[in-house]
């Protein structure tokens, strides 16, 4: 039997970012919006107030979930904010499954890059993005529980506990994604789950939703 979250605030991130370099170029990654939009789903089934923001995928909307579609970093950013800030109570758990660009380029050309005659490389400065949950997680309306996502082509418990820490976070998601791994794009993935007090868990491998449902067992326990 599922744990209800009736009465719970949940603000989930999903998708990729996209980050603009000229009017028909972009950077962006392999995330779907998968993971994430079978969290928000699963936790508005059980009862849940979910708030989704969603970087540019294609997915259907769960029902009884509020989505806001955004397309880049800065983007995610300014709407995680809001939906922090603006509230009229706190969110209990953010959860971050965005797969949100790191680097965005400096500029933004307004008309396309052209190749000159006899040019052969192309040099694009980017700069940092701001880390989204990063800022959660040290915000004055920090959510009780702060669920971060770390994905890894390898040392994947490592990384991921590098960022447990340096992020200041409560629990941290793992994933191994790359050539033949299955963290971005497929149905299904694996999890191990981490936390600051020491906790670790591997879920599955099995279906994003089946993982969905057993991650948020765990973080209604927390709730409790
Ligand atoms: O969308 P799918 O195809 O279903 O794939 C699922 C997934 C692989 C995208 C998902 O399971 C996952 O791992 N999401 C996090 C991807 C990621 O960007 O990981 P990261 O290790 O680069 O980032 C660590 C954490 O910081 C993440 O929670 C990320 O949302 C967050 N972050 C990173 C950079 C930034 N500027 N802001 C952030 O909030």
């Amino acid at each position: 039997m599922s744990a209800s979250l009736a009465g719970h605030r949940l603000l989930v991130s999903a998708g990729p970012t996209y980050e603009d370099i000229d009017p028909v170029r972009f950077l962006g990654n392999r995330s779907s919006g998968k993971m994430g939009f079978a969290i928000a789903a699963t936790a508005a089934a059980r009862g849940a107030e979910v708030a989704l923001v969603a970087g540019p995928v294609q997915l259907p909307t769960p029902a009884n979930v509020r989505r806001l579609d955004v397309r880049s970093a800065a983007q995610m950013f300014e709407a995680v904010m809001h939906e922090l800030e603006q509230a009229g109570r706190p969110c209990d758990a953010y959860i971050g499954a965005a797969a949100v660009a790191d680097f965005t380029p400096r500029r933004f050309a307004d008309n396309k890059l052209k190749k000159t005659p006899g040019q052969d490389t192309l040099t694009l400065e980017l700069v940092k993005t701001r880390d989204v949950l990063a800022e959660v997680a040290v915000h004055v309306r920090r959510p009780r529980l702060v669920v971060g996502f770390a994905a890894e082509t390898h040392d994947v418990a490592a990384y991921a506990r590098g960022k447990l820490e340096r992020k200041q976070l409560d629990l941290i998601c793992a994933n191994r994604v790359g050539v033949g791994a299955t963290g971005f794009e497929s149905d299904d993935n694996a999890l191990l789950v981490l936390g600051r007090d020491g906790f670790e868990r591997a879920l599955g491998p099995a279906s994003k939703t089946e993982l969905a449902a057993s991650l948020l067992d765990l973080i209604m326990e927390r709730l409790r």
